[in-house]
């Protein structure tokens, strides 16, 4: 080959070999950007199992609030600059890495005059991080805390990602159950029959049912005979005495006027009333409350 043909030959290739640099470097933005949007799409799929396994029964599947406040929260998503985003993600983690405040209690006190309740929680967000002895590591945490800046809770969404993953009842039949302290023969065997039946669908005793609403195993502890002779009897029509306060804009309400719900009427619980919906009449409910109020745990 004669020189002037060389040199065209070594130009066409450096020309080419510019050519393609300049196309991969252009598309390398858009390439990172496909590739984060993978990342956190499997890190809302991870957050969202675990958010399943392990936060459901306080925060609801729809992140709606149960015994915990609304995780659903619009302001921790939509709308944010760069620098709101990471307070959001600093604030969440550290919440979700240490838990807050409270006991171990469920229960819920509302005080004052009408037109100034206030209400009181007494239950804690346990502490989940494994640097404070809780059981999920920073990767599972970040999971979580991406899960909720990022997660619509549209119903399809649950239904699609965080449904499967609510571990399913673990029925059993009412010889498994605890026996309840300091009660009649009638309520430790109708009674805790009853329960079995019609609650471990959605409740926890010991190691049965699900962990769905509250825990029940202590039930004793944190209520009262009266209180759930008219939670199950008035369960729809109930004081909202745990979740709906949290509704809205998720800030703690403390007074009537802040809550949006009619707090002279009605609690909008998922929990079915058992007499109205599952058919249990007066006496069961008096051997359900008479076993309920017995079962202190340990
Ligand atoms: C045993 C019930 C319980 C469980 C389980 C639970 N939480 Fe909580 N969580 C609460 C309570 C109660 C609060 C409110 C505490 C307070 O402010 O006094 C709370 C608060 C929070 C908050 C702060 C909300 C706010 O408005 O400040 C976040 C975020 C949260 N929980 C996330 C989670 C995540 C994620 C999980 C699962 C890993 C989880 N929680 C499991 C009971 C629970
Ligand atoms: C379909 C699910 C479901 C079934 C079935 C169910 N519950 Fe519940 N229950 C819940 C949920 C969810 C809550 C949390 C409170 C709320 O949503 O307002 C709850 C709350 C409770 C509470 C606490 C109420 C409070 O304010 O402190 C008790 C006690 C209770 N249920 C007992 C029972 C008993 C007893 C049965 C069986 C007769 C039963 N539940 C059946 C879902 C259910």
């Amino acid at each position: 080959m004669r020189t002037p043909q060389k040199k065209l030959v070594a130009l066409l290739v450096l020309w080419a070999a510019v050519l393609v640099f300049q196309v991969v470097w252009l598309s390398e933005p858009a390439r990172l950007q496909r590739a984060q949007a993978r990342v956190l799409e499997e890190q809302i799929a991870r957050g969202a199992r675990l958010y399943a396994q392990n936060c459901v029964i306080c925060h609801g599947p729809a992140g709606e609030g149960v015994i915990g406040p609304p995780v659903n929260r619009p302001e921790w998503r939509e709308n944010l600059t760069e620098i709101e985003r990471e307070q959001v993600r600093s604030f969440l983690t550290s919440v979700v890495e240490l838990g807050r405040g409270g006991t171990d209690a469920t229960t819920w006190e509302i005080t004052g005059e009408p037109g100034h309740w206030t209400i009181t929680s007494y239950t804690r967000m346990p502490t989940w991080g494994r640097s404070q002895g809780g059981p999920l590591n920073e990767q599972q945490v970040e999971d979580l805390v991406a899960l909720m800046m990022n997660f619509d809770w549209s119903t399809s969404a649950v239904a699609q990602m965080i449904a499967p993953h609510i571990p399913p009842a673990n029925l059993t039949t009412y010889e498994n159950l605890p026996e309840a302290q300091g009660v009649s023969a009638a309520a430790n065997e109708r009674g805790r029959e009853l329960v079995a039946q019609n609650c471990l669908v959605c409740h926890m005793i010991g190691d049965y049912g699900r962990p769905y609403g509250p825990n029940l195993t202590d039930v004793g502890n944190w209520t009262t005979p009266e209180f759930l002779r008219d939670w199950l009897t008035n369960t729809d029509t109930l004081w909202p005495r745990m979740p709906t306060v949290w509704m809205g804009d998720g800030v703690r309400k403390t007074t009537p006027e802040d809550v949006p719900v009619d707090w002279t009427g009605i609690h909008k619980t998922i929990m079915p009333n058992p007499v109205k919906d599952l058919g249990l009449s007066t006496d069961d409910i008096e051997l359900m409350v008479e076993y309920l109020s017995g079962l202190r745990g340990g």
